[in-house]
């Protein structure tokens, strides 16, 4: 499975610090940055990322941002993408057995390293339970405002 990362300044050092983990645990990363800590725009790097999901370059995204709130509204408009903020292991469980979330977005001025990486191992370790809440996807892909 390959996993494009990015995040904006707001989340460079902990994305660098989930890099690792995410190497460690076996994954193939596509880094799209940035790479220094001079102030960019977290909608660019959505779109970069969206674009290697939906063009098949990766299979799942992990975006940071300082909340991870912008870098979250930036990704989710775009179709077939599904970004969920997570904070804690349980909505980042829930965040693939309900909602099939593809993308998993933290935010590097909310949270540290280590709950990072236990958030991450939850979220690749569940998988999508289908079902009635493949119609509620559906239906959020069916969307078009
Ligand atoms: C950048 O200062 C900050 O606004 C950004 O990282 C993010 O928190 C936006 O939602």
């Amino acid at each position: 499975m390959r996993i494009v990362m990015a995040s904006d300044h707001g989340g460079l050092e902990l994305r660098q610090m989930v890099l690792e983990h995410v190497r460690e645990r076996g994954y193939e990363v596509v880094d799209l940055g940035t790479h220094e800590a001079a102030s960019v725009d977290y909608p660019d790097y959505a779109v970069m990322a969206a674009e290697k999901l939906r063009n098949g370059e990766a299979d799942r995204a992990v975006l940071v941002c300082g909340t991870g709130l912008g870098i979250s509204m930036a990704a989710n408009r775009h179709k077939g993408i599904r970004a969920a903020v997570c904070h804690n292991e349980f909505e980042a469980r829930m965040s693939r057995q309900h909602n099939d979330a593809n993308v998993l977005v933290l935010g590097g001025r909310v949270i540290g390293p280590g709950l990072a990486a236990s958030i991450f191992d939850a979220w690749m370790s569940a998988e999508f339970e289908g079902g009635r809440h493949q119609n509620r996807v559906d239906k959020i892909e069916s969307i078009d405002g």
